[in-house]
């Protein structure tokens, strides 16, 4: 839905802006700046975007695949891939790996100090430490160089009985442990087939907003319904704008409009390189989680340069 940026919005963001820190104001691309609010933002020094501003995040999920040797193979492919097809990609794009755990030190020394990618885990503890035999510390995964975890994603929810009040916790002791938190939410073929597609996303969201809010500003989010995944049968455009405006809307309410503009919304479900470039355009869609076609590498490569700025603003 357009919105309109007024001077007073202005105003507020100028005076909300702590210590030195210059306000800003999130604005999509079709969203009406008052003249008087230009006016404004300009004598106060205040930036309103409208063009695309949140950067786009774009990570593979190995799932229980690969081993070191692949992995070796994998991150010079990934570099050569990239360098021919979207050489700028580091200064405009995330780009994240999220290995099986064992292979989280191994994937970041082969990515060169984080030049060609960043590490992630695919699921953490609740704890630090402790005796939980074969539970993964978020520490641990921070100290063996990951930057991100992929938490509640649905395979998780489903085979290991996930519930958003243990999402909840993940997604704290994740950010306490230096992590970001991708947080998986979708909806099941049921819920769709029986219009609960939204109340299904509005319960998964609750984990969002049980942790304090400076926690949640951390959270990166990814749509991920759960039919899509694995089968080849991505969600439609209209089907993925749809939940993603109703989860921006749904953030709007209880955090407000700059958090849920400012908030990054994945997708994840059957993503590959021919659908890639469909996927970016969305609107409100910040980038991908890709399954099965990350595992090889000039894939991935080819659905990270269909989130080029460039091919998105056209
Ligand atoms: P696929 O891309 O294999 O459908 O998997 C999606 C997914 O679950 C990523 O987390």
């Amino acid at each position: 839905m357009r919105r309109f940026i007024t001077a007073d919005e202005v105003r507020k963001a100028a005076r909300e802006a702590s210590g030195g820190e210059k306000a800003f104001i999130y604005a999509e691309k079709e969203d009406v700046v008052t003249d008087e609010a230009r006016d404004m933002a300009r004598t106060l020094g205040v930036v309103i975007s409208s063009e695309i501003t949140r950067r786009p995040c774009i990570c593979a999920n190995f799932k229980m695949n690969g081993g070191p040797g692949f992995m070796d193979k994998y991150a010079a492919e990934l570099a050569s891939c990239l360098a021919q097809f979207y050489p700028e990609y580091a200064a405009e794009t995330d780009v994240v790996v999220a290995p099986p755990a064992p292979l989280v030190p191994v994937a970041l020394a082969l990515s060169n100090k984080k030049a060609i990618y960043s590490v992630a885990g695919q699921n953490c503890y609740i704890k630090e430490s402790g005796a939980f035999t074969g539970e993964v510390s978020p520490y641990l995964l921070r100290e063996c160089g990951a930057d991100y975890v992929i938490i509640g994603h649905s395979e998780r929810r489903k085979l290991f009985a996930e519930t958003d009040a243990l999402v909840a916790q993940k997604l704290k002791i994740a950010i306490d442990a230096g992590l970001t938190p991708i947080m998986c939410l979708g909806e099941n073929i049921d819920d769709r087939k029986t219009a609960k597609t939204f109340a299904v996303i509005a319960q998964m969201l609750t984990a969002l907003y049980s942790i304090p809010i400076e926690y949640s500003k951390k959270v990166i989010l990814a749509y991920e319904p759960v039919w899509a995944i694995g089968t080849g049968m991505n969600a439609s455009s209209e089907q993925i704008a749809e939940v993603c405006a109703f989860i921006r809307k749904n953030i709007m309410v209880k955090l407000g409009v700059d958090f849920s503009n400012a908030i990054r919304i994945l997708y994840g479900g059957s993503v590959n390189e021919t659908n890639a470039l469909e996927i970016a355009v969305i609107k409100g869609i910040d980038g991908a989680l890709v399954g099965g076609a990350s595992l090889k590498a000039v894939n991935f490569a080819k659905i990270i340069a269909a989130f080029k700025t460039d091919a998105r603003s056209n």
